[in-house]
């Protein structure tokens, strides 16, 4: 046996011929990924038939509860449906309209896309190119039949690829956001790919639950919601420390958390729609442990 032959063998190589093969996407990405590709929640595909925008987040502003009166059965969940969608698409709004001012011309990144509904508000408000990428293949490819539906997939564009690491053009965008998409992922890593796509002066947005410093650690509550969708939200303070260090400066900062209430309350009696988190949710939020929040930053 020659010593060449000896090297080929070690068990002690680090660098294994195959390393090039291995898989981008680390084992929790993985899971994250099985998660949404089998993800069919009635409260995110129902909701988005409405009008094809799919949204996967929460909702904010006051209710209609008027809609729980109706007496036929049908009506009825077909109104809190309606009512959900409603709100659901405020807090969509709400985040389009800190992107801009945008032109046609220009082009935005939808960090963690779900089933496309965000960038196509944004493209609806502006006009702009969107590029969207999720971890879900099965998102990416459902995200881009609506776009071709729409005949805007010259403009919308979802990939399937990790947010980290998305080899997009560096400076080419002027805006990009995170609707709920940051507890999947480390912030420092993240804040430095949107740091490098978004041009001086670009705008970054985030919506997120995050934790509230001031109760302390992550509560009992904060905990059952890392489990149910396997993910780990950040403390409050987390955000601001990884945006300072990676040239994005706040401009404006908006606690969401009683607005989105009404949202949670209607939902936790939608027994056709309900996931099981409602609860949670909603003793977290008046507990203090968790907040829904608003980010806007410049990036400098
Ligand atoms: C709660 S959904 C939000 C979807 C969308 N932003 C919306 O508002 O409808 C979370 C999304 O984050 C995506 N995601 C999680 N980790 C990711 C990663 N590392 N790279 C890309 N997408 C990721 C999931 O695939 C999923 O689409």
């Amino acid at each position: 046996m020659n010593h060449q032959q000896d090297d080929k063998e070690s068990p002690l190589t680090i660098a294994p011929a195959d390393a090039r093969n291995l898989p981008t996407q680390s084992m929790y990405q993985n899971r994250v990924a099985d998660y949404w590709n089998a993800e069919e929640n009635p409260v995110n595909l129902e909701l988005g038939k409405l009008d094809d925008l799919y949204h996967h987040h929460y909702g904010i502003g006051a209710a209609d509860r008027s809609v729980l009166d109706e007496p036929d059965p049908v009506l009825r969940r077909e109104r809190i449906t309606a009512e959900l969608h409603r709100l659901e698409h405020a807090q969509a709004e709400l985040l389009a309209a800190r992107l801009g001012p945008l032109s046609p011309a220009d082009r935005v990144f939808d960090a963690g896309c779900g089933r496309g509904g965000g960038s196509v508000v944004a493209n609806l408000r502006y006009g702009c190119h969107a590029d969207g990428v999720t971890i879900s293949a099965k998102q990416a490819a459902f995200a881009n039949e609506q776009a071709r539906k729409r005949g805007i997939d010259g403009k919308v564009r979802y990939h399937h690829r990790n947010m980290l690491d998305t080899g997009f053009e560096t400076g080419a965008y002027a805006a990009s956001w995170n609707n709920e998409s940051t507890m999947y992922v480390e912030l420092e890593l993240l804040f430095a790919e949107h740091a490098r796509l978004l041009r001086r002066g670009g705008r970054y947005v985030v919506v997120t639950g995050c934790y509230n410093d001031t109760y302390g650690r992550a509560s009992r509550e904060v905990s059952l919601i890392n489990a149910h969708y396997i993910c780990d939200i950040h403390p409050r303070s987390e955000y601001f420390r990884a945006m300072a260090r990676n040239r994005l400066v706040p401009v404006h900062v908006q606690d969401l958390t009683a607005d989105t209430i009404p949202y949670w309350e209607l939902r936790r009696e939608a027994e056709h729609l309900v996931t099981g988190i409602e609860d949670t949710f909603l003793s977290a939020y008046k507990n203090g442990s968790f907040q829904y929040l608003m980010i806007v930053a410049d990036r400098v």
